[in-house]
């Protein structure tokens, strides 16, 4: 089987997604069948919970952990002191009288519960069903009283709503369950049930030696003497019982059965009553003992307890159970849709980042690369790319001005440009490793520095070293500036930007390794540094050319309109002398302080304008008036002037290459012979042709079109001229330029 990598990447997010579907619906449809059975069962059984206390010791953390002592409750001698006992106070009265007391198990029981009947129409119109939980408590009690004196006032063990303390004036005969106040409001305000073991008869008793079942209250439901059963809690000598207390939930049944303790719990009840739980107590209540003294009174001393209980799972479980069966998998699936999706999205970005490895591959393995740069630092440089720190805007892309932050030792403080690619699309990426391959190479005084590049979500950036003079179209077009903001270019800085634009030219057209095309020589794309030193910027349509190829071949005209050379316009082919006529034309700007595209209808092409002034003689006439006669040098302008006429030639081979025009420039070669009339754009063009009057076509009226007065030029012949030679057609392509005769 082949590798098929993609493949199996495409259907690995699939098949979790269905499994967990298929898991939801199994786990939703076990759900509702066991449902189902539960409506079919009569009850589910229970189960029961144990604790067994043989004795009770003060020190022990199980038990501080499991009870909850309240009130004058201790643990004193391996026995729980509901109220006091005598063992460390004097005086018996003071320590023991007025006394209530807890002893709680911590836990919270469910002791019923409602039984969701679903859905039997001909059930609901009945009660619910209520299931209540069975338990067995035995303990050991002692209520010896310690004086003669009548014995006081009982120990109970109790189901209490909370795990509050008695309340205050639980003391006497409210047996720490509840005091007067709450007595008087009834069982509703008193949610306990207990069974009294009462020692003090008080009007209510039958006597002083009885038990009770109390219902949310001291006066006792039912209460049964112990006379008949040789128990008598009201002796003055010790005597230690146990009792066993049974509740049937099912049958809502209670049975009280006392002995004396080490005998086996006898075969009838002391007391026993129907009892239905879910009546008298709320569905969660504590158990455990509270008792009382009053002004006489006793021990109540609990010496072992054991109970055993059947556990209704708590509603937290219940919730958890919910939980689990129906948020857990709604949330697997969740999970799983959106897992789904995120590697969806993961692939997606997986390829981006594929595509950004291959272009950081390719950024990284060039040679002395400029640095990568977080995008983030970049957006807080430019500050999130604010258009007050526009710089310029282009077809290719926005220029932004940016700090680079204090934080980074590198470039502290750096002031950059950076320029924003429009495109993220693939064309973007091509676009943008043009640039950066071809500026990262370029090391020369005359082009602009690349300093380092970001690539971040299809998004290109490309950062240069900031030029704090902007770019020489400000300068010499000052739109809506005074001369105090930015003097006019004096001619020696002209003469100079010049010079340098010619420099960044040669060396990318004769200097490089490789043959680089700029495609878009301008003035905007020509930057000041902090000397006015020019230097070449914007290479966002530079072509690298290799050696052996003089052209590229563009599908679309690439340039400005009045830098674009005729040839060009019409066969698409850039060549070194397509950027020479955009040098001619940036020439003829910083000389005349003319747009190359004037304002003027009836020529507005700049280099017919100077050649029109040529003609006529007045060359220098052309010269920026703001510079005034005496404001420039008038050799040198003339030099300029010509240089750039002989540049802006509509036919290629005619024009100088960069380093006659380097030549020129300093001043080593005269200034080129130029005719005094534009000649005729030849079509196809040949090369090897001389500026003698005599082998060209003259043009009295400019081009109608801004395009270097390409193909109207073509339609407007001169009378004055006097031949036409015919040119040849080449035989190659590659034979449209040929090398242009130094013979001048
Ligand atoms: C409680 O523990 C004692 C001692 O381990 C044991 O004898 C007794 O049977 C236990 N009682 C219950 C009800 O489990
Ligand atoms: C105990 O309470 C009774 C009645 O509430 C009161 O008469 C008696 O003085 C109290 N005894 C003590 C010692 O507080
Ligand atoms: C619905 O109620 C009727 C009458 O009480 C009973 O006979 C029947 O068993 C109930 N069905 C279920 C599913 O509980
Ligand atoms: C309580 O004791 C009775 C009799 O021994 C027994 O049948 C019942 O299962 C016990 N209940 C619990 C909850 O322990
Ligand atoms: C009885 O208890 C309630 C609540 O704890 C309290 O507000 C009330 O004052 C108490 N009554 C007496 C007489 O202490
Ligand atoms: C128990 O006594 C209370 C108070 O007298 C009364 O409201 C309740 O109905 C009685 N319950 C039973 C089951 O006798
Ligand atoms: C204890 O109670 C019985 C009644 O059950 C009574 O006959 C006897 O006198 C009482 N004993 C004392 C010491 O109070
Ligand atoms: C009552 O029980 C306690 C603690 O288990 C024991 O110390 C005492 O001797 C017992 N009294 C009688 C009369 O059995």
């Amino acid at each position: 089987m082949a590798p098929a990598c993609g493949g199996g990447r495409g259907r690995s997010p699939l098949s979790p997604l269905l499994a967990c579907l298929v898991a939801v619906f199994l786990l939703l449809l076990s759900a509702a069948a066991g449902r189902a059975e539960a409506q079919l069962q009569p009850l589910p059984p229970l189960a029961v919970a144990t604790y067994n206390y043989t004795s009770f010791q003060a020190g022990n953390s199980r038990e501080a952990a499991e009870l909850v002592y309240s009130k004058d409750a201790r643990v004193y001698q391996g026995a729980l002191q509901v109220t006091p006992d005598t063992g460390n106070a004097g005086t018996y009265r003071d320590i023991m009288v007025n006394k209530s007391g807890s002893v709680l198990l911590r836990r919270r029981f469910n002791l019923w519960r409602r039984v969701d009947d679903g859905g039997n129409a001909t059930a609901s119109q009945q009660a619910p069903r209520v299931q209540v939980v069975s338990f067995n408590a035995t303990f050991s009690m002692n209520v010896y009283q310690l004086t003669a004196a009548s014995p006081g006032e009982g120990l109970t063990f109790v189901i209490a709503p909370s795990r509050d303390e008695p309340p205050p004036g639980s003391y006497g005969g409210y047996l720490g369950l509840t005091n007067s106040t709450l007595e008087a409001a009834g069982p509703a305000a008193n949610r306990f049930v207990a069974v009294e073991f009462d020692t003090l008869k008080q009007s209510y008793d039958p006597d002083d030696n009885h038990v009770g079942l109390n219902i949310g209250s001291v006066v006792s439901n039912k209460t049964a003497s112990l006379a008949g059963f040789r128990i008598a809690t009201n002796e003055t000598t010790a005597t230690n019982y146990t009792v066993w207390i049974q509740y049937d939930g099912a049958a809502r049944h209670m049975s009280v059965y006392m002995d004396i303790r080490g005998r086996p719990k006898p075969p009838s009840p002391v007391l026993e009553s129907p009892l239905d739980l879910s009546l008298y107590v709320p569905e969660t209540a504590y158990l455990g003992f509270s008792a009382s003294t009053g002004t006489s009174f006793e021990l109540n001393c609990i010496l072992d307890w054991s109970l055993s209980i059947e556990i209704i799972p708590d509603k937290k479980s219940r919730t958890w159970i919910i939980i689990v069966a129906v948020v857990v998998p709604v949330s697997v699936a969740a999970v799983a849709v959106a897992a789904f999706f995120l590697t969806k999205k993961l692939r997606a970005r997986r390829s981006m980042e594929r595509r950004q490895g291959r272009l950081e591959h390719q950024l990284t393995n060039l040679p002395g690369m400029p640095r990568g740069f977080e995008y983030e630092k970049l957006r807080k440089a430019t500050r999130n790319f604010d258009e007050r720190l526009r710089l310029g805007k282009g077809g290719y892309g926005m220029v932004y001005k940016g700090v680079l932050p204090a934080d980074d030792a590198r470039s502290e403080g750096m002031s950059v440009a950076v320029k924003r690619f429009i495109r993220d699309d693939s064309r973007g990426v091509s676009d943008f490793l043009a640039e950066v391959q071809i500026i990262n190479r370029l090391r020369h005084k005359n082009i602009v520095p690349l300093i380092g590049w970001c690539y971040k979500k299809g998004q290109l950036l490309l950062v240069y070293e900031y030029m704090p003079n902007g770019s020489l179209d400000q300068h010499l077009f000052r739109r809506g500036v005074t001369d105090e903001q930015r003097p006019p270019l004096s001619w020696e800085r002209r003469y100079a930007v010049v010079v340098d634009v010619a420099a960044g030219l040669h060396y990318v057209h004769h200097e490089y390794t490789h043959m680089v095309l700029h495609r878009d020589v301008k003035a905007s794309n020509v930057l000041l540094d902090a000397s006015f030193r020019a230097r070449l910027g914007d290479f966002g349509l530079a072509r690298v050319l290799e050696h052996d190829r003089n052209s590229f071949t563009d599908l679309n005209v690439a340039g400005t309109r009045g830098f674009i050379a005729p040839e060009y316009f019409v066969g698409h082919k850039a060549s070194r002398q397509t950027d020479v006529f955009a040098f001619g034309a940036l020439v003829l700007e910083v000389v005349t302080g003319q747009y190359a595209l004037r304002a003027d209808p009836r020529c507005p092409v700049l280099a017919d304008w100077v050649w029109q002034m040529h003609g006529r003689g007045a060359l220098l006439g052309a010269v920026d008036q703001s510079l005034g006669t005496a404001g420039f040098d008038h050799d040198e302008a003339a030099r300029l002037l010509l240089l750039a006429l002989a540049c802006s030639s509509p036919n290629p081979g005619d024009r100088p290459t960069m380093p006659q025009v380097m030549q020129v420039l300093s001043k080593a070669s005269p200034p080129p012979e130029v005719p005094p009339f534009k000649p005729q754009f030849v079509w196809p063009p040949e090369g090897g042709a001389h500026f003698e009057l005599s082998d060209i076509e003259v043009s009295t009226t400019s081009g109608a079109t801004g395009n270097g007065g390409a193909s109207s030029a073509m339609a407007t012949q001169d009378t004055s001229s006097d031949s036409f030679h015919p040119h040849t057609a080449p035989n190659s392509s590659e034979g449209y330029f040929p090398a242009l005769s130094s013979g001048r």
